[in-house]
């Protein structure tokens, strides 16, 4: 009579010799597993990680086009420039108590429409909630007098650009 139990049917070779397949597979499978991840990793560390930011400086008009009295806000950058009595000088519009923008107010000073914080034009708090005045930031010109503005660099209030 014909033996045909699990390990001896016809076309299955010696069931050891499966056992083995199997799990030589099954190690091939996790290292394959194990090296793409390591892979993937490595891939990741070697892609350059780099922020996208807006540069920080500017151009901002000429000299002459800031005579005393002048405020010209830059949306875009979020920046007043002023020509004071001192010379010109560039300033923040971010409100200091949280961040919202500020506007020129029609009483002659920088008003915030979030919480009634109100900045005179040297951007001193003149009513608060602002805790801080608002930052002046470095002003440089060249040759010609064109004005660059450079957000990153605070200086103290009163360094104007001498016109
Ligand atoms: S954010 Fe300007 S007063 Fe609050």
């Amino acid at each position: 009579m014909r033996d045909e139990t699990a390990d001896n049917l016809p076309g299955l070779g010696d069931p050891e010799e499966t056992r083995r397949q199997f799990l030589t597979k099954l190690g091939f499978g996790a290292c394959a597993v194990t090296g793409l991840g390591a892979a993937l990793t490595v891939a990741d560390f070697l892609e350059p990680k780099v922020l996208f930011e807006p540069p920080t400086s500017f151009r901002a008009g000429n000299v002459t086009d800031f005579p005393e009295g002048t405020v010209r806000f830059n949306e875009e950058q979020k920046v007043y420039i002023i020509g004071g009595a001192a010379g010109i000088f560039a300033m923040s519009a971010v409100c200091t108590h949280l961040g919202c923008i500020t506007r020129p107010s029609g009483e002659g000073g920088i008003a915030c429409p979030c919480h009634g914080s109100k900045f005179d034009l040297e951007g001193n708090v003149t009513h608060g909630p602002a805790p801080h005045p608002l930052p002046w930031f470095e002003v440089k010109a060249d040759a010609t007098g064109n004005l660059i503005v450079d957000t990153s660099v605070v200086i103290p209030h009163g360094k104007a650009l001498k016109a």
